[in-house]
C-alpha cells in the first residue's frame, strides 16, 4: 500500500489491529479526508475522500464507529479487489438476529430485502468515475443509493 512504502512512520499503523475501534479513521483520515473547507453529502467529489464519507455511514454512526478503516483494508497490503472479501465485513453485522456472526457489536443491523446474501459492493458501495480522468473512486458513504444517487 503507497501509504506504507511513502513510510508512514506510527506504530499503530503498522498495527492497526491494536488500536481500538474508530481510531484508524483518526490515523487514515490524516490523508483521505477531506482537506480544509467542510465537504457536504451532496458534492460529487466527497467520492475522493473515504474517512470523510464513510463516517456519514449509519453503519459508522450508529455502532459508535465499529466499523472502521481496518475493518475492510489491511494497510500493509493493496485494496482487496475481491467484492466476497469485503461482503463477509457486511455480513458480520446484516445477517439477521439468528444467524449474527460471532464478533458482531450490533447483530440485529437489518436484512436488506434486496439481496440478503451477495452482491452489497455493487449496490451499496460502487464504483464511482468521473471524478479525476481514467481514475474510479469507491463511495465509502454506504447508503441505500435513490436513482439520484447515479452520479455521486
Ligand atoms: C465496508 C468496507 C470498507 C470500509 C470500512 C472501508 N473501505 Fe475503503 N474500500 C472498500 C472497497 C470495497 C474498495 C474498492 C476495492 C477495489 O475493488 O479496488 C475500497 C477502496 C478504497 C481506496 C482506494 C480508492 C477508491 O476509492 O477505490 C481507498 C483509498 C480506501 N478504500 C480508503 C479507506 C479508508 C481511509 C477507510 C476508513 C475511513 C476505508 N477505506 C474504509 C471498502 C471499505
Ligand atoms: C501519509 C498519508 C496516508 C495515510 C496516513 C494513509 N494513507 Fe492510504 N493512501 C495514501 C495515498 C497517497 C494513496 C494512493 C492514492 C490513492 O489511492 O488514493 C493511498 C492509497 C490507499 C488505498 C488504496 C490502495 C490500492 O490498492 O490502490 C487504501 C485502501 C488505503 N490507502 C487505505 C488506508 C488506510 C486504511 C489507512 C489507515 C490505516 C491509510 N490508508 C492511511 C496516503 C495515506
Ligand atoms: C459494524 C456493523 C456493521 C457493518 C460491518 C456494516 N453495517 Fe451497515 N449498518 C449497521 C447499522 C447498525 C446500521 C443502522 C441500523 C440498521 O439499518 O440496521 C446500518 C445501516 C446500513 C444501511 C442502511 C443505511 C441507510 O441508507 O439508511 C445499509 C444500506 C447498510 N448498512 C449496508 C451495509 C453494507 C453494504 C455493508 C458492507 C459494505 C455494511 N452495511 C456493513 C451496521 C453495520
Ligand atoms: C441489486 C442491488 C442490491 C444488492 C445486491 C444488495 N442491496 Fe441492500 N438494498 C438495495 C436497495 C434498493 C435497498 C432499499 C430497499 C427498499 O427500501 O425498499 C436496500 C436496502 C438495504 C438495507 C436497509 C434495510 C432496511 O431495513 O432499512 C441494508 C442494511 C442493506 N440493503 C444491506 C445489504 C447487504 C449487507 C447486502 C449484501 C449481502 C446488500 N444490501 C445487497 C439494493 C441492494
Amino acid at each position: 500500500m503507497r501509504a506504507v512504502e511513502a513510510g508512514f512512520a506510527d506504530l499503530a499503523i503498522a498495527r492497526p489491529r491494536a488500536v481500538a475501534g474508530g481510531r484508524s479513521i483518526q490515523l487514515c483520515q490524516q490523508c483521505h479526508r477531506s482537506p480544509g473547507a467542510k465537504i457536504e453529502r451532496t458534492d460529487p467529489r466527497a467520492v475522493r475522500f473515504a474517512a470523510t464519507s464513510l463516517k456519514w455511514s449509519s453503519c459508522f454512526s450508529a455502532t459508535g464507529g465499529a466499523l472502521d478503516c481496518v475493518t475492510c483494508h489491511d494497510p500493509h497490503h493493496n485494496a482487496e479487489t475481491e467484492p466476497r472479501h469485503y461482503e463477509a465485513k457486511c455480513l458480520s453485522c446484516h445477517a439477521g438476529a439468528d444467524r449474527g456472526g460471532s464478533a458482531a457489536p450490533t447483530r440485529r443491523a437489518s436484512v436488506c430485502p434486496v439481496n440478503p446474501r451477495n452482491g452489497c459492493i455493487a449496490c451499496h458501495m460502487p464504483p464511482i468515475s468521473g471524478q479525476i480522468p481514467h481514475s474510479t473512486f469507491t463511495d465509502h458513504f454506504i447508503r441505500v443509493r435513490r436513482p439520484s444517487d447515479a452520479t455521486r
